[in-house]
């Protein structure tokens, strides 16, 4: 088969290395794999902290990166649902089988069929790169750790005066959390900078708040009651900085209890709350041992979704020039963090 492009990658060659850019071999698609010619790739913490700390990936060289959107070049066996030329975006594998074919930051990615979502035509390929890991992870979440009901839904009657909490509501996890929650009419309290209300608040939060305001957790609950809601169900997205205790505080507060989903893991040397349910998602598990899930979140839920425009791209994009070619300026850049903000390559 004769492909457009050679294959450029940006390869981490040992653990803690920076990234080289150099070319190497095209994949081929095994049983239920597609092959995708990448046009845009989105970045994730996860990237630089992976170069950093060495963690989730076991083989070098390897090359990062799990958001990528493209046209696919080739299908293996078993792919029913994808044909060549369909427009797709995708949850590439690296971080947790360590495949260096399936790390985005390349110009072909090996996709699992499980990971991969159809875009509307409407949609460019920078738009729709945005969305694998960040609602992988908010679906995990919501979905999973909170028992939260898929969407559309309905909620469960116990859930009619529920709002749901999700803290770092303007990173790209919580944006998609907030789209989900929005899908199924779940009222969403939101807090983030407040130079972010107005733009969460445009995506479906309800209520807004500041982290930076140190009455912000009396803020919440007071408002909660005003309204009449239980907050018994949170989200934290960003589980640093003091979040997780605060997080925790509008549970204990509201006096009922409920679960609390962390993108962290809660440090071994702070106290649990007691009464509170506190778990840490793993997007990962929508490929590993929760494929049904995967398969209705990437396959079902989310390419209907785009389609009806229920989810948009979220959080903003920002273009990084240089391509592939800038996957290490790319990591650099999302160190000391980004507001509200979804950096992406054009490939
Ligand atoms: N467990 C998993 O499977 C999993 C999966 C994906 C991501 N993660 C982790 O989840 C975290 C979020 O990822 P992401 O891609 O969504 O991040 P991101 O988009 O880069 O997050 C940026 C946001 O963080 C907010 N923020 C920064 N400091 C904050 C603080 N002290 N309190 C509240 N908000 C704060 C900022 O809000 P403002 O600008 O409004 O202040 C900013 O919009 C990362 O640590 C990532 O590694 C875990």
């Amino acid at each position: 088969m004769s492909f457009p492009k050679p294959n450029i990658a940006a390869v981490l060659e040992t653990a803690k290395a920076q990234v080289t850019v150099k070319e190497r071999p095209i994949p081929t698609p095994g049983s239920h794999e597609l092959l995708v010619l990448n046009h845009a790739i989105a970045a994730n913490p996860v990237e630089w902290r992976i170069q950093d700390f060495d963690f989730l990936v076991t083989k070098y060289p390897n090359v990062l990166g799990s958001d990528v959107c493209g046209t696919i070049v080739a299908i293996g066996d078993g792919v029913t649902r994808f044909k060549v030329g369909d427009r797709v975006t995708g949850f590439a594998a690296v971080i947790y089988n360590s495949d260096i074919d399936h790390g985005a930051w390349q110009t072909y990615t090996l996709l699992r069929d499980i990971g991969t979502t159809k875009i509307p035509d409407s949609m460019s390929f920078e738009e729709g790169s945005v969305f694998p890991m960040g609602f992988a992870t908010a679906a995990m979440a919501l979905l999973q750790n909170l028992g939260i009901p898929r969407p559309p839904g309905p909620l469960p009657a116990d859930m009619k005066d529920t709002a749901l909490l999700v803290w770092a509501a303007s990173s790209s996890v919580g944006c998609s959390g907030i789209q989900i929650a929005k899908a199924l009419g779940l009222p969403v309290y939101a807090v983030c900078s407040k130079k972010n209300h107005a733009y969460v608040k445009s995506l479906g939060a309800t209520e807004t708040f500041d982290y930076h305001d140190p009455d912000v957790v009396s803020k919440i609950v007071d408002i909660a009651k005003k309204n009449g809601v239980s907050i018994t169900k949170a989200f934290d997205t960003i589980s640093e900085h003091g979040s997780f205790q605060l997080v925790a505080d509008v549970l204990v507060r509201g006096g009922k209890g409920g679960a609390l989903a962390t993108v962290l893991e809660w440090p071994a040397t702070d106290p649990k709350p007691e009464g509170i349910d506190i778990s840490m998602t793993y997007a990962l598990r929508t490929g590993t041992d929760l494929p049904e899930f995967g398969a209705w979140l990437f396959n079902d839920w989310l390419a209907d979704a785009l389609e009806k425009k229920i989810v948009v791209p979220a959080p903003k994009i920002q273009i990084v020039g240089g391509g592939i070619g800038a996957a290490q300026k790319v990591y650099d850049m999302l160190r000391p963090g980004v507001s509200a903000t979804k950096l992406v390559v054009k490939v």
